[in-house]
């Protein structure tokens, strides 16, 4: 693995899981194959999870780690070529990147979209001028249009406990309902986006995704899931709900339809197959989820959560061996 970007950087989910829960079991099975390695975490955006979980990661697997907080204490980056300087941004991208990778070893950046304009969102003009010119190995920690680390996180966590639990489905395959919630704020398509092109290609589950219309996603990411705008129709028999809220991907970044009987309630999930109840993270309490929801023996977010050190640590450790 040169790169994870998304899920095309990875050739089999399936032996990637295995060694993240390998991990779990023994996290410093691994502690010196990043000695004498430094990795940069860069946020242009804010993080707690993505942040912690990733230092950890790399600690266990003996790396040297940097965060450096660009959005707060580096120079404005530029990232359009032949970009005239002349407003706000300081420095290129083209001279900065290169810079990074003579001091470190991988780099793991995150950056949002900006919800104005689709088409330079979803050019993700900012990570692959990263790859571009910083010369090693480049990490996602959430781009504009894909959460990679925090797909794999989910897969491993379903994983985790179909074996754990022995859940018994009511159906042939394990079904995954991915629902669109309210939220007070437009937010990125990114989770939703990568979640459904990490099951779609994992493959051992019928999913199936439900939100109001106007809430389309992208169909290079939705392709071979099932969409049913009836929430309580696609709630039917699921085995595992994963609750997320995204702004309107056509008409580009608003909020439509708002409508609180979205949230996911008690009521809601006596629908499914006694489902377990995922959302990545940070979530907005009795908008997106209720409180009986969350705080119940049906909610997995802190599991979830607890495992994005895995995910990261299997992603950093493909790359250390496959690269120095
Ligand atoms: N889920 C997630 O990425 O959380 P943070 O934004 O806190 O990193």
């Amino acid at each position: 693995m040169r790169n994870f970007i998304s899920v095309n950087d990875v050739t089999d989910i399936n032996v990637l899981v295995k060694k993240a829960l390998m991990y779990k079991a023994n996290p410093f099975a691994d502690k010196i194959l990043g000695i004498n390695k430094r990795v940069g975490l860069l946020f242009l955006n804010p993080s707690m999870r993505t942040r912690l979980s990733t230092q950890i990661a790399a600690q266990n697997l003996g790396m040297d780690v940097i965060v450096f907080n660009v959005d707060k204490d580096g120079w404005a980056l530029e990232f359009e070529e032949e970009a005239i300087m002349s407003g706000n941004t300081v420095e290129h991208v083209k001279d900065a990147a290169p810079i990074m990778g003579k001091y470190f070893d991988i780099l793991c950046i995150r950056t949002f979209p900006s919800l104005k304009n689709k088409e330079d969102d979803y050019s993700e003009l900012y990570i692959k001028q990263f790859i571009k010119y910083s010369g090693i190995p480049v990490v996602s920690l959430e781009s504009a249009t894909l959460h990679p680390l925090q797909s794999l996180t989910d897969i491993i966590t379903i994983n985790e406990i179909v074996e754990n639990e022995k859940v018994k489905s009511k159906k042939e395959k394990l079904k995954i309902v991915l629902t669109w919630a309210p939220h007070v704020k437009p937010l990125p398509q990114c989770v939703a986006n990568s979640f459904a092109e990490w099951v779609n290609k994992w493959g051992n589950a019928d999913f199936v995704i439900t939100h109001p219309e106007d809430y389309d996603l992208d169909e290079r990411f939705t392709k071979g899931a099932t969409i049913i705008n009836d929430q309580d129709e696609a709630l039917k028999d699921a085995d595992f709900v994963y609750v997320k809220n995204w702004s309107t991907y056509k008409d580009y970044g608003k909020i439509y339809c708002n409508d609180p009987e979205w949230m996911l309630t008690d009521e809601k999930l006596k629908l499914t197959n006694n489902a377990k109840v995922m959302h990545c993270l940070p979530v907005r309490r009795n908008v997106e989820l209720s409180d009986e929801v969350l705080d119940s023996k049906n909610s997995i977010v802190t599991q979830e959560a607890g495992n994005r050190v895995w995910a990261a640590q299997a992603v950093l450790s493909e790359i250390l061996k496959s690269n120095y």
